[in-house]
């Protein structure tokens, strides 16, 4: 950060000490053991369904530790195809990205990989597979990595929310048909069944006056998802792991594959015996996501400060050129007959080979380190696109041409058909890091590259 204030880049200078300042490491060292294998699960009553999960359960465990702590996850492989745990918006050294054939080799079956970083960032991120992730992580593969502050916020209830969508077949168990034409002609593979933490519309209990932070994660291939809480009206605390300035209300909240938002829900006094629905509100008929249940004697809120983060302003990067830009469209071809492209190109997981890896990608994208640069997507195309750029977090500067103060980071921002966004950020670690859309049946067929920076 200090090069960064002497920077001759006035954009990295507005945003020196943006990213809350990590406190010095603390020395613990919190182990965890998560193995990836076959499990069922019960999504319908009496109906039990073969999953992938980690740790036999869904969604996977809640890796707890706080800032500063260091992780270390001993990871076996116990299912029949190679596989990757990567660490979604955490910014570990590069080598620990989990990305096959870029930063490690495929984890092969009955093999173990030992994933370990200290987390820069508070916040709630989350791991998935990072190989044919369109059927790991529909098949039941991802956990939540939970990063608390020094001095946590106090709530009544630290929740997580992984929100997710399951396509079953006419008896009720997964269709196991991955990345078909349709899945691809739209916008990814979108399930018929709606569940939290793998459960069909839970009901959570509630105390009158109790403080709740619910971390949702939106863990789908596909589905967009926008939750309404209505009469409850919870704040935003936090975008895709990270601090906003100041809690705004949810509204218009769209939450794509891979964001996750942190709410500050206080339950009223006078809600005592009432049950409240949250719904989706991205599909038309808005299906019930969670009830709350308020239940039990009143309590005194807690309160105290929330942690706030800082977003430049960068008002005069409108002027600037983009360092990158990315036309995002479809092609027939490929191994799917449809693939998604990135600039007219693909980029495939298939590991590598024993010359190295391979990943098809002709042409270098690099960013220089600790510079403010702004990144153009172009949606060529009529279908959505949430893009996802590993290894740091940027704030969107427009859309469409006008510029837009948004006061959040996020590390994936939804584009819609035709859209055109303009992002910006600052990268502070180096390495080569993917950028790729998080519907996970375009990823596959080929809606990745790779950014390096240096
Ligand atoms: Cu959750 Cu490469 O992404
Ligand atoms: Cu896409």
């Amino acid at each position: 950060m200090d090069s960064i204030m002497a920077s001759d880049d006035p954009f990295a200078r507005e945003f020196a000490g943006s990213y809350p300042v990590s406190a010095s490491p603390t020395g613990v060292v919190r182990e965890f053991t998560l193995t990836a294998g076959p499990s069922t699960w019960e999504l319908l009553p009496d109906r039990p369904m073969p999953v992938w999960a980690y740790n036999g359960r869904v969604p996977g465990p809640v890796l707890r530790l706080k800032l500063g702590d260091t992780v270390r996850v001993h990871f076996v492989n116990n299912l029949e195809q190679a596989t990757t745990v990567h660490w979604h918006g955490v910014r570990v050294p590069n080598s620990m990205d989990g990305v096959p054939g870029v930063t490690q080799d495929p984890v092969q079956p009955g093999h173990a990989f030992l994933y370990e970083f200290t987390p820069k960032d508070a916040g709630t991120f989350w791991f998935h597979p990072h190989i044919r992730s369109s059927e790991q992580v529909e098949r039941g593969l991802f956990g939540v990595l939970v990063v608390e502050e020094p001095d946590p916020p106090r709530f009544s209830q630290d929740v997580v929310w992984v929100l997710d969508d399951w396509l079953l077949d006419s008896y009720g168990l997964l269709d196991e048909r991955f990345v078909t034409r349709r899945d691809l002609a739209h916008d990814g593979r979108w399930g018929n069944v709606l569940t939290v933490n793998g459960k069909r519309t839970p009901t959570f209990e509630a105390q009158p006056g109790q403080r709740w932070r619910i971390r949702m994660v939106n863990v789908a291939n596909g589905r967009v998802f926008e939750p309404r809480f209505f009469d409850l009206a919870p704040n935003i605390i936090a975008m895709d792991g990270m601090p906003l300035p100041e809690p705004s209300p949810v509204a218009s909240l769209d939450l794509a594959p891979g964001n996750r938002v942190d709410v500050d829900l206080v339950i009223p006094v006078a809600a005592a015996g009432k049950v409240f629905e949250v719904r989706d509100t991205f599909s038309r008929d808005h299906p019930v996501l969670a009830r709350i249940a308020v239940t039990g004697q009143p309590v005194v809120t807690p309160d105290g400060e929330i942690p706030r983060g800082k977003i430049p302003p960068w008002r005069k990067a409108d002027a600037e050129d983009p360092s990158l830009v990315f036309h995002l469209n479809a092609r027939a071809g490929g191994p799917y007959g449809i693939e998604w492209t990135i600039n007219g190109e693909v980029m495939r997981h298939d590991g590598g080979t024993e010359q190295g890896p391979s990943h098809g990608l002709h042409t270098r994208h690099s960013l220089a380190l600790g510079r403010f640069a702004k990144i153009r997507f172009v949606n060529d195309s009529a279908r959505l696109h949430p893009m996802h750029i590993h290894g740091v977090f940027f704030k969107v500067l427009a859309r469409d041409g006008r510029s837009v103060d948004e006061p959040r980071w996020r590390d994936t921002v939804l584009l819609r058909a035709r859209q055109t966004i303009d992002v910006g950020l600052v990268p502070l670690d180096e390495g080569q890091w993917m950028l790729h859309c998080h519907i996970l049946e375009h990823a596959e067929s080929g809606m990745m590259t790779l950014v390096e920076v240096h």
